[in-house]
């Protein structure tokens, strides 16, 4: 089953053409991060604008690449939910306009269910139950994915979610908009005990985050250098910061494997490109003899390949949607499509 898939929902704007949910036969991304940058930030006014723009050419340069037309796929996926909802809706839509024309089934994909599906097109043999780690820009969660489109949520961020934190420290430590990859080559140059930050935990949730506290504690580290005319060394000062989410992320990670029994360890998200992530769980999953699937560097970030991906188990769950399909700006990842979400 070939399936066109479409995401849009942050400041990519992409398609793929993925089939059975493995084989990526094109996968094409605009990325709008370079406009982005002189705001510090994704503006959603922008990213709609940009999206509206560049969505008919990838969408016919995916389509191209594979070979394929609308009328030879057999069915679109787009996301739906969670993003920016102004984002968002231009894929939605689009992928409406094509479903009603071409008269194919049209599947609404969970943006995190797909950075989780990502893993499934890098490692042919991986199959629920696991253990998932998603850490993206928005989202942070220890997630228990007990079938393809079947989860339970352990443990979630209470503030800022990882790529979130990693994006406002290196704000303050200079670097440009998106700071994590920065932050990941500046850590590889310092020294991870230079500077004493916390590892903040939430009372009695042990797999949840907290990640406002120690990006405070970057901001006020350099504030206080500054205030007494100090340097700070920031790639110490980086080496330091990825040492602390790097401890917080595998500690709830681990803990979380061991009390579900899962041999299978996940990592997803646009911080799942992390070296010193992906270098550290290595390192604790060998010690507890557990697997440890991470996705090829080109499927950590936004794409539609991994859209393509779970849409294909969703399709195959028989998740559809009519057009009168809507988008959703945020959507538990354990909330099918047409659930209440606060039932
Ligand atoms: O999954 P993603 O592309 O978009 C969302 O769905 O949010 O994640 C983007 C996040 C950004 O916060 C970015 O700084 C972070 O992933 N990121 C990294 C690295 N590469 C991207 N964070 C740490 N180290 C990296 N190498
Ligand atoms: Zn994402």
């Amino acid at each position: 089953m070939k399936l066109l898939a479409i995401e849009s929902s942050c400041d990519e704007t992409a398609a793929a053409v993925v089939e059975d949910g493995k084989t990526v036969l094109s996968s094409v991304i605009a990325s709008q991060v370079e406009e982005h940058k002189q705001y510090g930030g994704v503006v959603p006014e922008i990213a709609s604008r940009r999206h509206c723009e560049a969505i008919s050419a990838v969408v016919d340069k995916a389509l191209a690449d594979a070979g394929e037309t609308i009328h030879s796929i057999d069915g679109i996926a787009v996301t739906y939910a969670p993003g920016l909802i102004g984002a968002l809706l231009v894929g939605v839509n689009y992928a409406k306009g094509l479903a009603m024309a071409s008269g194919k089934p049209l599947i609404p994909t969970h943006h995190i269910r797909s950075h989780i599906a990502a893993n499934y097109i890098a490692h042919p043999k991986l199959k629920p139950p696991f253990t998932c780690l998603v850490a993206s820009g928005g989202h942070s969660h220890i997630i228990e994915v007990q079938d393809y489109t079947k989860f339970r949520v352990i443990g979630r961020t209470r503030d800022d979610a990882a790529g979130e934190a990693y994006d406002k420290a290196a704000r303050s430590m200079g670097f440009p908009y998106p700071g994590g990859i920065y932050i990941d080559r500046a850590a590889q140059l310092g020294d991870p005990d230079a500077y004493k930050l916390p590892r903040p935990s939430v009372e009695g949730c042990p797999y949840d985050f907290s990640f406002s506290g120690l990006k405070t504690a970057v901001i006020n580290t350099i504030h206080n250098a500054k205030q007494k005319g100090e340097s700070v060394d920031v790639n110490n000062l980086a080496a330091s910061f990825q040492k602390a989410v790097c401890d917080i992320l595998s500690d709830r990670l681990m803990k979380a494997a061991g009390e579900l029994g899962h041999n299978s360890i996940v990592v997803a998200g646009g911080v799942s490109a992390n070296s010193g992530l992906r270098a550290r769980l290595a390192e604790e999953c060998e010690k507890r003899g557990y697997q440890l699937y991470l996705p090829p560097l080109d499927l950590c970030g936004d794409n539609a390949a991994m859209v393509g991906a779970q849409g294909y188990y969703e399709f195959l769950a028989g998740v559809t949607a009519g057009l009168d399909l809507n988008a959703t700006a945020s959507l538990p990842i354990d909330c099918g499509y047409g659930e209440d979400a606060y039932a």
